[in-house]
Formats: C-alpha cells, structure tokens, sequence
C-alpha cells in the first residue's frame, strides 16, 4: 500500500495533514514520497481518519491538536476547538493587563485553556478559569501542565464565577469568549460536533452575556468576544454604558470591553 493511494484529493489539504501527522512527517516529506509503502495497518488506520475527516469530523479532533498564540494546546472531542479570531481578544487584554499591571483575572468558559493560558504564559498573571463542562475542566489542567503555567492558574467546574467566590476582591479583569450563537443559526456540519453548551446562547445567542451582565453586583473590567451583529451591539450598549468595541481581523466589531466603573 503506498502513501499516494490515500489520496483523492477530496480534502487533500487535510489528507496530507492528517497523513503527515499519523507518520510524524512534514507535509513536503509526504508530497515527495507518494510512491512510499506503508503497511496495511498504518494505511488502514489512517484512511479511517480520512475518512472520518470526510464526514465532516473537525481536522482538529482528528488530529488532536491545534495552535493558539504560538502554542500547541490540545483538543479532545467534547471540548470547543479554539478559533484564530480569539487571538486578537488574548492581544487586545495582554496589551490592557500590562499598561494596567494587573495580577489577577478571572475566565469565565476556558474551554481547553487556551485564553487563561496565553494570559498566564505571557503576562505573568494568576487566572482562575470556570467551566460548566468537566471535560474542558481536565483538558484545560493538562493542557497548563504541558505548557509550564500550572501553577498560576487555577480551573474548576462552574458556571460565571461561581466557584471563585472566595476572590471576587482580588479579581481585576474579567474574561470570556462565551457561547454566542444564535439557537436556530444552521452551523456548519463541523460545529455539529462540537459541544451544544460552548456555541448556542438562545434565540438571539445573548442570553450568556445578559445572564452576566446581571448576575453579580459587583462588577469587574470585562473583555469578552460576541457575534458583532447590529443586534448584539445594540444588547451590549443597553448592558454596558461606556462599552468599546474592537474589530477582528476581518474588521468585524467581534470584542467589546465594558469598564467596571
Ligand atoms: C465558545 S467556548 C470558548 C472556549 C475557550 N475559551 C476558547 O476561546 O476557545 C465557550 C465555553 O464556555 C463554556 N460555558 C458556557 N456557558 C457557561 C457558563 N454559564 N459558565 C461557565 N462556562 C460556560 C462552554 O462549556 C465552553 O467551553
């Protein structure tokens, strides 16, 4: 069986990632050795994530890993898969955290850790992260331990900021890409497999950022991401009174930052 008969070229970009990380290759290795055998159960295991891939299976779940500012974090079916845009929302904070020499913020939905874990790696700062789901909980343990910030950040299973009561004063900035999409939005097969709770936020995906807005009197510096529809804008000003809106890389207003005070 040789490594060129694995591809159709349906997905090739995919095809030849999925192949070159099965093998531990690069991807100009695999392109210049097509001809090459491989034995019957590599191939087969590897057409089986092809073909999985094909169903519309995210690339990342297949491959289990995914970059973020840099770093390779890794991604577990279950967990949310991290996006490219929330890198500009960890950029637009560490530059805020640093001009504001702040210590400590809190994550609200850290996912597979990727944002606490930036904030810790790259500020310095402590970060207590919450999330509902105990999957992304562990991933986001392990994914700290892999990358050397364990010991500034603390993960624990909870909605808002419930489970971190005890250090609502030492908190500074809040933080979150929350689920922000709309319950009867028709996501792409790939989102299909990723968990309900990390992307669908009622009819008109805002309930998550209502619910915190009111939820705690107190009230912290916040940045979060959310959908940058008129809609949405139009909720967070009634919620924020000095609210400021940053763009994305594709010039969508997709993070806003509500002052405290
Ligand atoms: C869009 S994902 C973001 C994950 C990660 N921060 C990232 O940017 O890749 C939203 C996360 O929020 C979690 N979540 C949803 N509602 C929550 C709530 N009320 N409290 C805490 N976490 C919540 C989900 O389980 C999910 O992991």
């Amino acid at each position: 069986m040789k490594i060129g008969d694995l591809i159709d070229g349906e997905y090739l970009t995919d095809e030849i990632l999925i192949i070159a990380h099965a093998l531990k290759k690069t991807k100009a290795w695999v392109l210049s050795n097509l001809d090459k055998e491989i034995s019957e159960d590599v191939y087969r295991e590897i057409s089986r994530k092809i073909s999985l891939r094909k169903s519309g299976y995210p690339l990342q779940y297949i491959l289990g890993v995914k970059e973020f500012m840099g770093m390779e974090f890794t991604v577990r079916d279950g967990v949310f898969i991290p996006r490219y845009e929330t890198e500009t929302l960890v950029e637009i904070a560490l530059d805020y955290i640093r001009s504001k020499n702040i210590k400590t913020v809190a994550e609200i939905g850290v996912g597979s850790g990727v944002i606490s874990i930036s904030l810790a790696k790259f500020a310095g700062v402590r970060v207590f992260g919450s999330d509902i789901n105990e999957k992304a909980i562990l991933l986001s343990k392990e994914n700290a331990k892999k990358l050397g910030v364990f010991q500034l950040v603390t993960f624990s299973r909870g909605e808002f900021l419930e489970p971190f009561e005890d250090f609502f004063g030492e908190i500074e900035l809040v933080i979150s890409n929350p689920p922000y999409v709309e319950t009867n939005f028709n996501i792409p097969v790939e989102v299909k497999y990723e968990p309900i709770e990390a992307v669908f936020s009622g009819s008109d995906g805002m309930d998550f950022i209502r619910e915190y807005f009111k939820r705690y009197k107190r009230k912290w510096d916040t940045f979060m991401e959310f959908s940058g529809s008129e809609h949405s804008k139009e909720i967070v000003r009634s919620l924020c009174r000095d609210v400021k809106f940053f763009r994305d890389l594709d010039n969508v207003e997709r993070f806003f930052f509500c002052p405290s005070k």
